[in-house]
């Protein structure tokens, strides 16, 4: 069927507003909005009994699972051994029944991810697929399929398919810490009524920082290279705010562990390579502003997305402060992928790329 544009003047643009709407449909089939409980999901998995999870994807879906690993690791104390499809599938990693696995993947055709969930159902494993299109070829093969719903996404560049398999892994994690003990009931019930908050965060976070991240945007298309930093759930947000800026903007863009930066980075900083720091006021704030001040005092620009928190806390100067509303953590990486998809949208357009189709890539890899 036929998907339009609407008032916008791109796919992803549209793509990037109606995340509040499509984010707050996907989670109605995970949680209960009454109760503010995860609602029993694809029972072919039983994460109860898992000694470990494996998990596989590419480009943006790699970098949702990077944000699952926190997850699972912290609430359901689960391990997870996690790579790009195209090493996983060579690796060679010993792996055995106790463990499931998990593909994460728009599409569900891309080849490297679909061989990585071959050779895991080869090893024995239970094989869940965290897709967009249900009727694909990594949902067929599957035990268990936990949908994005998402709708179709035309961009290249993936955005609410991102916030939505974040929103799908956010709940699954919650589930199998209930399974596992790890998480109460009165934690549940904590963690579920952020993420049904999340929508309406979402819509007011869109409608109050595109002007600033316009104006910050036309700045922004004038350097070559840009750093970005992140701590926690952070990290993997910094390499997709890079990947979405070399996708489509085709500035040259590094996203890297804030704690890294000391061993590699830092001896670019200067003031040709503005460094974009996500860093909401959470566990990690202290030392990622620690990190920042090793930038300042190298003459490096900072562009500073934080929350109101955090802004208040931190008495550095900066090219732009984007401040954000006081999230809890879980849903900080869905509020925090706003801004940085908004950044990336606003500096391809004052760049005059083809943002809903950048050069050389494709929607979806078929092959290897
Ligand atoms: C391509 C697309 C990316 C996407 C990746 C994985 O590189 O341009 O946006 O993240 O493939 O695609 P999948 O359909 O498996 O999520």
């Amino acid at each position: 069927f036929m998907v339009d544009k609407g008032n916008h003047r791109h796919f992803m643009e549209k793509e990037i507003y109606e995340q509040p709407e499509i984010i707050s449909h996907a989670l109605g089939h995970y949680i209960d909005f009454a109760s503010h409980t995860v609602k029993s999901t694809d029972k072919a998995i039983d994460f109860s009994k898992l000694s470990g999870l494996a998990i596989s994807a590419c480009g943006t879906a790699y970098l949702a699972g990077l944000v699952g690993k926190y997850w699972f690791e912290r609430y359901a104390r689960l391990p997870v051994e996690i790579d790009v499809a195209s090493e996983f599938r060579y690796r060679e990693l010993p792996l055995s029944p106790t463990q499931a696995a998990l593909f994460i993947s728009q599409s569900g055709e891309t080849a490297d991810t679909l061989a990585s969930l071959r050779y895991c159902k080869d090893e024995g494993l239970k094989i869940g697929a965290i897709v967009n299109v249900k009727e694909s070829t990594i949902a067929r093969e599957s035990d268990a399929i936990f949908p994005i719903l998402a709708g179709p996404e035309i961009g290249v560049a993936s955005t609410k398919a991102f916030t939505c398999q974040l929103a799908v892994l956010a709940s699954l994690s919650i589930a199998a810490g209930r399974a596992r003990g790890t998480v109460s009931e009165a934690d549940e019930k904590a963690m579920v009524k952020h993420l049904a908050e999340m929508p309406r965060i979402m819509s007011k976070v869109l409608n109050e920082i595109q002007p600033q991240i316009e104006a910050l945007s036309r700045d922004l298309s004038r350097f070559k290279d840009v750093l970005y930093l992140g701590r926690g759930t952070s990290y993997p947000l910094a390499m997709e705010g890079a990947l979405k800026l070399k996708e489509i903007s085709y500035i040259h863009a590094e996203g890297y562990a804030a704690g890294e930066l000391k061993h590699g980075p830092i001896a670019l900083i200067d003031e040709n390579m503005p460094v974009i720091v996500i860093a909401p006021h959470d566990r990690f704030f202290e030392k990622t502003v620690s990190n920042m001040q090793e930038v300042a005092a190298r003459g490096g620009k900072i562009i500073f997305i934080t929350d109101e928190k955090g802004a208040a806390a931190s008495k550095l100067e900066t090219m732009a402060t984007i401040t954000l509303p006081n999230v809890d953590e879980i849903i900080a990486p869905m509020i925090f992928s706003l801004p940085i998809q908004l950044l990336a949208y606003h500096t391809a357009v004052f760049m005059g790329t083809d943002v809903d189709q950048p050069r050389n890539l494709a929607k979806s890899v078929t092959v290897e």
